[in-house]
């Protein structure tokens, strides 16, 4: 099959927001919709963990995981992110100032400090603006967190993705240990349990279904099941 659905609507190239929990397969959903309707595919939480990694690399998180504002607040316009296509997965990697960083940024060493970054005010700001300058034309998928709520309020389509915690943590467990990583399923667990909870009730852009949004728990499907849920409903909305 083609690797881009031929559709009637494909010249109405609308904005997709896809938020949610953590570890709830909003990734891989997201990937596969934008690769089948020729979109651009955005991971914002990528943009997170670069700016957690930046913090991380020099040295601006404390041991007790307290973050030097000030000085991540002087240093934000050394932060400079980018997605470039990988050709042999067919998705974006995410690049820190240069670099392909998506392996180092899926660690559980960012994983336990992203949420408290993620949470200061001038970070997003400063991730909502390049958020906002890159699906500007529309045609665009993209996960996170804020995203039908604060980046694109005006989004065409919402998805709200969820999943019980024990299923996201063994899917995380799964993932990380394919990848060679020495985690236990307790460690992502309680990871997931603390950002979820620190997400949900920042003062800034917190994790909120938005009213418009469609809801999947995806805890009883599978992953073809979970996208062609997605590819229907993006049928449904713009046919
Ligand atoms: O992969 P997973 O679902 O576990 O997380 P992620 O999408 O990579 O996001 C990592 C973290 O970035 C989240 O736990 C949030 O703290 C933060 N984030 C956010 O605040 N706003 C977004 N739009 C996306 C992620």
């Amino acid at each position: 099959m083609n690797n881009t659905e031929n559709t009637s609507s494909a010249s109405r190239r609308i904005t997709i927001a896809i938020d949610g929990h953590s570890s709830c397969g909003k990734s891989t959903m997201a990937k596969d919709l934008a690769r089948r309707i020729g979109y651009i595919y955005i991971d914002s939480g990528a943009m997170y963990r670069c700016c957690t990694l930046f913090c991380i690399e020099q040295g601006l998180i404390s041991g007790d995981g307290a973050v030097d504002e000030q000085q991540l607040q002087a240093r934000m316009n050394e932060i400079n992110i980018a997605f470039h296509l990988n050709p042999s997965s067919g998705r974006p990697d995410a690049y820190l100032n240069g670099v392909n960083v998506e392996r180092q940024i899926r660690t559980m060493e960012v994983s336990a400090h992203v949420s408290p970054v993620a949470a200061l005010p001038f970070v997003r700001e400063a991730m909502t603006a390049l958020q906002q300058s890159m699906g500007q034309k529309g045609g665009i998928v993209m996960d996170g967190r804020d995203i039908g709520t604060a980046v694109f309020p005006n989004a065409e389509m919402k998805v709200f993705v969820t999943a019980s915690p024990e299923v996201r943590a063994q899917r995380r467990y799964d993932e990380l240990r394919a990848k060679g990583e020495e985690v236990s399923f307790d460690e992502i667990l309680q990871n997931l349990q603390e950002r979820d909870r620190i997400d949900s009730t920042r003062a800034v852009a917190p994790l909120r279904q938005a009213p418009d949004a469609y809801v999947l728990d995806n805890s009883s499907l599978t992953i073809e099941e979970q996208n062609q849920w997605l590819l229907d409903l993006y049928h449904k909305l713009t046919n």
